[in-house]
């Protein structure tokens, strides 16, 4: 049985910690946070670390060389560890790539007998062929991604986005009557070689890995303001080597998908065609950015803005296919160090983005920042801006799979587990 289906197979909700480690395991960087949990279900960072990894070292969010990523989690986790005066056993790593496909599925059924109350093996019956559908979705877009008929596919994250009966919401349709019940669940699916990778990364850092969590997920959840949950949001997380961007619409998230283009290549571009080494190149650019006048600052500005272009055009394409159709929300909500560059959330604010997209008027456009978000504090007062975000999403995670004493929630892990998914 693997560590991961370990996870999977804990009958109720894991017990609750009192501290716990959040690794985002970057293409630019390994990011650890020590925190405690408070019986508030507030998180309080304890200890920061970070450590830049190398160019070989990851390959568009996913582990290229382990040993090389646990060496350089070791560091990263050591200064977090020093600078809380304690080190906790477990951790939980993010996911991302662009081969991990996060989706809801919505179920809908008709029940024959309305009159009778729902039992737990009924809801069993219909989560479990919500999963069916989920995982068969998964595989087809993963096989036809890849051109490989036999990619394993395996369920990383799974959760209850809400539950109704006739149209009312419930948060546990059990004892309930009605004819229609519908159910709405979250999953994401990663091929089995990356989540293999983290997984054998948190076994040589000797820490018990209590959850591996989609990155956009964790991002979208980590504001958990009611604005979101009536209104929706687009985030927008821009990495080194990835955009990960997540739609929450109707109160839940609907979907993510990943794109492997971020920071690091607006970088290369300043390398190779100003013909300079990928660290002179890098610092030009976090020069221009925080608006130091260098001397190529003209031929910078004309980079970027070509390469902006092109990420522009790639968050068109995404948000295209997860508006499917329907209407997007009116706010986006950006993370990740690649957007510390203005021209990123300058493109998302041009007229010509917003008309070419189902957006009802054009959309606001704010940068998430550390103290925005309150479910995670911050005692080091070393979480300074966007690119933190990621690392708070997924200690807001640890906490909310260990606090989550929704039954809906037990109910699928029971099934997920019967299911061997
Ligand atoms: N001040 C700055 N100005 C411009 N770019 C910056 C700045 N600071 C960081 N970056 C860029 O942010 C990127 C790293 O961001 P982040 O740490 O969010 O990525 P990551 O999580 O390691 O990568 P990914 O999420 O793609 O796996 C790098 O490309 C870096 O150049
Ligand atoms: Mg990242």
């Amino acid at each position: 049985m693997t560590a991961l289906r370990r996870l999977w197979t804990r009958d109720s909700a894991p017990q609750a910690l009192s501290a716990c480690t959040a690794l985002d395991i970057g293409t630019e960087f390994a990011k650890a946070l020590v925190f405690e949990i408070g019986d508030d279900g507030y998180g309080t960072v304890r200890g920061v670390g970070r450590k830049r990894q190398g160019l070989s070292h990851m390959q568009s969010g996913t582990v290229a060389d382990i040993a090389a990523v646990v060496d350089n989690c070791a560091v990263a986790l050591q200064e977090a560890e020093e600078m809380a005066g304690f080190r906790p056993e477990q951790v939980v790593i993010g996911i991302a790539g662009e081969l991990v496909k996060g989706f809801t599925t919505v179920h809908d059924q008709e029940r024959a007998r309305p009159d009778v109350q729902i039992t737990e093996q009924e809801l069993g019956k219909l989560i479990e062929a919500v999963q069916r559908q989920a995982m068969r979705e998964a595989e087809r877009s993963v096989t036809w991604e890849t051109g490989l008929q036999s990619v394993d596919v395996r369920l990383v994250h799974a959760a209850v986005v809400g539950a109704w009966i006739d149209g009312y919401a419930v948060t546990n349709p059990i004892g309930f009557q009605g004819r229609n019940v519908r159910i709405a669940i979250f999953d994401a699916f990663a091929p089995l070689v990356h989540l293999g990778a983290l997984q054998t990364v948190a076994a040589k850092l000797g820490m018990d890995l209590i959850a591996i969590v989609a990155e956009p997920y964790a991002v979208a959840r980590v504001l958990d303001s009611e604005q979101v949950r009536q209104g929706g949001a687009l985030f927008i997380d821009v990495g080194g080597g990835t955009t990960d961007v997540a739609l929450v619409r109707q109160g839940g998230i609907e979907g993510t998908r990943m794109f492997a283009l971020g920071g690091r290549a607006f970088t290369k571009s300043i390398a190779d065609r100003l013909d300079l080494p990928f660290p002179r190149a890098e610092s030009l650019k976090v020069d221009y950015a925080r608006g130091i006048a260098g001397d190529r600052q003209a031929a910078v500005h004309e980079i970027v803005a070509d390469d902006v272009a092109v990420w522009a055009a790639g968050v068109e394409l995404v948000l295209e296919e997860l508006a499917s159709g329907d209407l997007l929300p009116g706010r986006i909500y950006l993370c990740g160090g690649g957007s510390r560059l203005a021209a990123v959330a300058e493109a998302l604010r041009a007229d010509g983005f917003a008309k070419r997209l189902p957006f009802a008027r054009p959309p606001e456009v704010a940068i998430l920042a550390p103290e925005q978000i309150e479910t995670i504090r911050d005692e080091t007062l070393l979480l300074e801006d966007q690119q933190d975000v990621t690392p708070m999403g997924l200690a807001y995670q640890a906490i909310e799979l260990g606090s989550s004493a929704n039954p809906l929630d037990a109910s699928l892990r029971r099934v997920v587990r019967a299911m061997r998914l």
